[in-house]
């Protein structure tokens, strides 16, 4: 059975979280998208690991990791990634694969992407992992893949430099390669999770362009990157947090207002520690926007949602959601593709009652309170999807399954 996990939002859902619990039942899990931009966190007791290109499913000693073909990896950034894993105990051997259709990103694409964004006239505000230059590389044909490292005459082409940078990791990267789709085939009677990387809007069609990244963060991305056919994805978890974030520019329509809602703002981002893991950047806050959550539903074919960091609510008198955006002097209920119709959005709020107390160690889904069952069941209506994971908390255990996506 092959499940996909998606962002249903501008990314740090939670996702990481979601997919390591998932992996319990799974066997193989597969990143299909981004790269070195993306920052999982995950907490296990104690101990939390921050990964960027490596699937959250590399925690259980037992799983099968690969880096999909729609990815772009940062030779630097995995071995880094790998040997911090392996400092801290987690033995990677014989269990990272890497596709070898997967680009490789160069530094200096690192360096153009940096420069390039800077010299925008409206900077995107990327993470400068070198993400867009490699993409754009490869759509122009000029990247590099991974099954090019045993092509001579490919690599004999290469500036020295390039070729310099990847003499120490070509045998390492070749010793990881594989035919992904029939790897996949191989193991088609295994539990494979498709892990997404980003989140719909900063997916490069479906998001906010060009305020978005360059790969495919949706659930159809994931056939792509993760090298099967569209009918062989059986299921797909849309993954949203209770409210909004945001990190660098772009439209935002339901985003804190810091003229009348700086201290909401200051409460969300400390309680729900809103901070990229990638650049440690402050993330921009705010209601739970639902005309997007929609959107995200539609375009993604979501069969279940998972509601993340429902906790950080817990005090609040109060909670808001935005049902619609008022444009000029239209009200509008879907997402507009326009950037400037989208920045000119006013949310239209909805208000619920807060549950005033600590959801943190309810077991099951009926000892939440009333109020917090009803703003989660008023988001189900209004998606016309049932939220069948709810996160209370970053640790493992404080997860709340009320259907399990393995289950037909
Ligand atoms: P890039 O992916 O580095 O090109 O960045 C493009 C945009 O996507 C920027 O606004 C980034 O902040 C945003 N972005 C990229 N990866 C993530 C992520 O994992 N979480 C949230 N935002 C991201």
């Amino acid at each position: 059975m092959n499940v996909v996990v998606i962002g249903a939002q501008w990314g740090d859902e939670g996702k990481g979280k979601i997919v390591d619990y998932l992996a319990n039942e799974a066997q193989i899990i597969v990143r299909f998208s981004g790269g070195a931009n993306a920052g999982h966190t995950i907490v296990i007791g104690a101990e939390q690991y921050a990964l960027h290109l490596i699937p959250s499913g590399i925690l259980y000693l037992d799983k099968m990791v690969i880096l999909g073909a729609g990815m772009v990896i940062d030779p630097v950034a995995l071995f880094k990634e790998i040997k911090m894993l392996r400092d801290r105990g987690i033995d990677t051997t014989g269990r990272v694969f890497i596709s070898d259709r997967a680009h490789i990103v160069l530094p200096r694409y690192i360096e153009i992407d940096k420069a390039r964004d800077l010299a925008r006239k409206k900077p995107i505000g990327t993470t400068g992992r070198g993400i867009g230059i490699t993409y754009s590389m490869k759509s122009d044909r000029d990247g590099i893949r991974i099954a090019d490292l045993d092509w001579k005459e490919k690599m004999d082409e290469l500036d020295a430099a390039d070729r310099d940078f990847l003499a120490p990791y070509v045998e390492q990267l070749k010793s990881m390669s594989i035919d992904l789709s029939s790897f996949l085939f191989h193991h088609k009677n295994s539990q494979t999770l498709f892990e997404g990387a980003q989140g719909t809007l900063l997916d490069l069609d479906l998001g906010t362009y060009p305020y978005v990244s360059s790969g495919m963060s949706c659930a159809a991305g994931a056939a792509i990157g993760g090298c099967v056919g569209p009918r062989n994805l059986d299921k797909v978890l849309g993954v949203f947090k209770a409210y909004s974030t945001r990190v660098g520019n772009g439209p935002f329509p339901s985003e804190f207002n810091l003229d009348a809602e700086d201290e909401l703002c200051r409460f969300v981002r400390e309680t729900g520690r809103e901070y990229g893991v990638t650049t440690g950047r402050p993330r921009r806050c705010g209601y739970l926007d639902l005309v997007a959550l929609r959107y995200a539903c539609l375009t993604n074919s979501i069969d279940s949602l998972v509601m993340t960091h429902l906790d950080v609510y817990d005090t609040l008198d109060e909670i808001k959601a935005c049902v619609a955006y008022r444009i000029g002097d239209k009200m509008v209920e879907t997402f507009p593709a326009s950037v400037e119709a989208l920045n000119k959005a006013q949310p239209v709020l909805r208000a619920f009652p807060g549950w005033k107390k600590s959801l943190t160690n309810a077991l099951t889904y009926e000892e939440f309170p009333i109020p917090a069952m009803e703003y989660i069941e008023f988001i189900e209506r209004f998606c016309e999807t049932p939220i069948d994971i709810v996160s209370v908390g970053y640790d493992r255990k404080e997860t709340i399954i009320r259907k399990s996506p393995w289950t037909k």
